[in-house]
């Protein structure tokens, strides 16, 4: 059994207000509810990113700016690549590079194997599985250049703090002219943000919920899921969507794995993750005293959406 999910668990729900760590959504369950919840039409992030992908793609790999060298195309969170197989379809036979996908979930990565063999079958991919972190490691300094992706507002799932010590531990893995091509969504109206995480079909609660269910399969919980909702809101002071699961009664849940229980008021609630949204402020923000400048920036035509191409100094 894994430790780290264990003990992380014990952490979250001994903590208060509680919490869960949203690195744990992506089960096999998880996995298959994400790519619906990108695909949901309230779920606007990724049709914004396939656009600027889909019509910007020469331009984005113009300002990569790699001339003859071979390149290093790094993808941090690759998902299932339909935004990122725009980018390798236009790349494909035009530059010597080789794909490096990094997921957390070997399933993803399998999938997006199986698929990139098809759609894009005469590039060279080395996928990695592991979070983040702990692949930042296997990030080796070659004499390639490297651009990395780190796209569909993931960064957007760190708090400000963090998103600044992880683009900075991103930037010290990189050389003078390496890129980050950082996708985000952008401030705007509250009532186009928040349904993004509030659909009517209640996909997004079925996938914040699955988290409880995992830890019912996978830990030996006993978690009466009908006595939780998924309860998200849009925090405009801090401009980031949050999302709760609450209980929805008083309530006690035991898990075999962690040898506690561990109680539950009605209507307190569980923190499962935060989606936060920028402007140019907010990523010169984030991105200073790091070492990287913005280089370009690339929307979409509704202007909700940027990829921001930032540039090792
Ligand atoms: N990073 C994206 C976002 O914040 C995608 C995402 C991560 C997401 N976790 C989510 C979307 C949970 C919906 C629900 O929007």
């Amino acid at each position: 059994m894994n430790q780290a999910f264990i003990q992380d668990v014990d952490n979250g729900l001994s903590a208060s207000p509680k919490q869960l760590l949203s690195k744990y959504f992506y089960d096999e369950i998880g996995d298959a509810l994400f790519v619906k919840i990108m695909n949901m039409p309230e779920y606007y992030l990724t049709n914004c990113e396939y656009e600027i992908f889909t019509q910007q793609a020469k331009d984005i790999i113009n300002a990569f700016d790699v001339a003859d060298k071979p390149l290093d195309l790094i993808e941090l969170g690759a998902g299932d690549g339909t935004k990122t197989i725009e980018l390798l379809k236009e790349l494909q036979g035009k530059k010597d590079f080789t794909y490096m996908p990094i997921d957390i979930s070997q399933n993803a990565l399998d999938l997006l194997s199986a698929r990139l063999a098809k759609e894009v079958p005469d590039i060279n991919v080395k996928p990695l599985q592991g979070d983040y972190f702990s692949v930042l490691g296997d990030i080796q300094s070659s004499d390639n250049c490297k651009v990395i992706l780190f796209l569909g507002s993931n960064i957007g799932n760190m708090l400000d703090h963090n998103a600044r010590r992880f683009i900075n531990q991103l930037s010290d893995r990189m050389s003078p002219k390496d890129k980050l091509l950082l996708g985000v969504d952008l401030k705007k109206d509250p009532s186009i943000i928040l349904p993004a995480y509030n659909d009517a079909q209640g996909i997004t609660k079925t996938f914040n919920l699955n988290l409880l269910a995992r830890i019912n399969k996978e830990l030996g919980g006993n978690f009466d899921i009908e006595q939780f909702d998924h309860r998200p809101r849009y925090n405009e002071e801090e401009g980031r969507a949050e999302s709760y699961i609450e209980s929805l009664a008083d309530q006690d849940v035991t898990i075999e794995a962690t040898g506690k229980t561990y109680h539950f008021d009605k209507g307190e609630r569980i923190h499962m993750e935060i989606s936060r949204k920028y402007d140019n402020d907010t990523v010169n923000d984030i991105i200073s005293e790091t070492g990287l400048y913005i280089k370009q920036k690339f929307t979409d035509s509704k202007n909700y959406y940027a990829d921001f191409l930032l540039e090792k100094e």
